[in-house]
């Protein structure tokens, strides 16, 4: 990649979140360059979502140290950010009884974007993900991995740094799997970065530059992969 700044420019530390008595992220250390691709792999019950929902901005943790481009920050100014420049991806997206492309631009509609720009912009995330030809289905006659892809579209619009993904390719048959992965290559070469939950700690076809392993909330490993070790030329389906 070039022309792109490849620094730090969030870092979370010393995460702990507590559900009840019990501690579901135990002092957990993280931190996110653009157009990094983080493979976060766990049991289930392990944290993953806990700790893809905080990094959102949608759980507040109990305790952690929050650096933002460098700067020590208090969580509710970081959690603003947070909202804007990240995005949670479900696991099973909720979609608008509406057509594609109205789900898609809704984001930015929300946003206020004038009529223009969110049409030309919606235009350009069909023709990003490859759903031109869906713009005009309703979301009750799509896919469970068409819908996953309209789900990372209307993200996409809205041009979040970091899209958190949780479990994007569960449910999803090998020609939809495939289509979602070349999306994600996508995403990160336009400099996104992103983090990808999975119960399997093999991937091909992503170019995933560290695996994190949580285990009962605890970090188990974080290991920085050699550039290109995972990467797997795609073939179209
Ligand atoms: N709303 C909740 N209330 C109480 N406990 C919760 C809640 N959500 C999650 N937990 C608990 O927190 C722990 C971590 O859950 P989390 O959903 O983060 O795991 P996960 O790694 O995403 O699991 P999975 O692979 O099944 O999606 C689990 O023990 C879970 O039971
Ligand atoms: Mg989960």
């Amino acid at each position: 990649m070039t022309g792109l700044d490849r620094k730090v420019w969030l870092r979370l530390e010393a995460i702990c979140f507590s559900r009840g008595p019990r501690r579901v992220l135990d002092d957990v250390s993280l931190s996110f360059r653009p157009a990094e691709l983080t493979l976060l792999v766990g049991a289930n019950g392990s944290g993953k979502t806990t700790l893809l929902k905080i990094i959102s901005g949608l759980l507040k943790p109990d305790q952690a140290t929050l650096e933002y481009q460098s700067r020590q920050i208090g969580w509710r100014r970081l959690r603003n950010t947070l909202l804007t420049e990240t995005c949670y991806l479900h696991q099973n997206p909720y979609l608008f009884d509406a057509n594609v492309f109205d789900n898609i631009s809704y984001g930015l509609k929300v946003m206020g974007a004038p009529g223009q720009l969110l049409r030309e912009r919606t235009d350009l995330a069909l023709e990003t993900t490859s759903l031109q030809h869906l713009a005009q289905r309703h979301s009750s006659e799509l896919s469970s991995g068409e819908r996953q892809r309209v789900a990372i579209a209307r993200a996409w619009a809205l041009s979040p740094r970091l899209m958190l993904m949780d479990e994007p390719l569960a449910n999803m048959d090998q020609a939809a799997r495939h289509q979602c992965r070349l999306l994600i290559r996508q995403l990160q070469e336009s400099g996104m970065g992103i983090i990808l939950t999975s119960h399997e700690g093999r991937h091909k076809g992503l170019d995933i530059t560290r695996e994190i392993k949580l285990a009962d909330g605890r970090l188990t490993q974080q290991s920085p992969l050699p550039s290109g070790s995972t990467v797997v030329p795609l073939r179209p389906v």
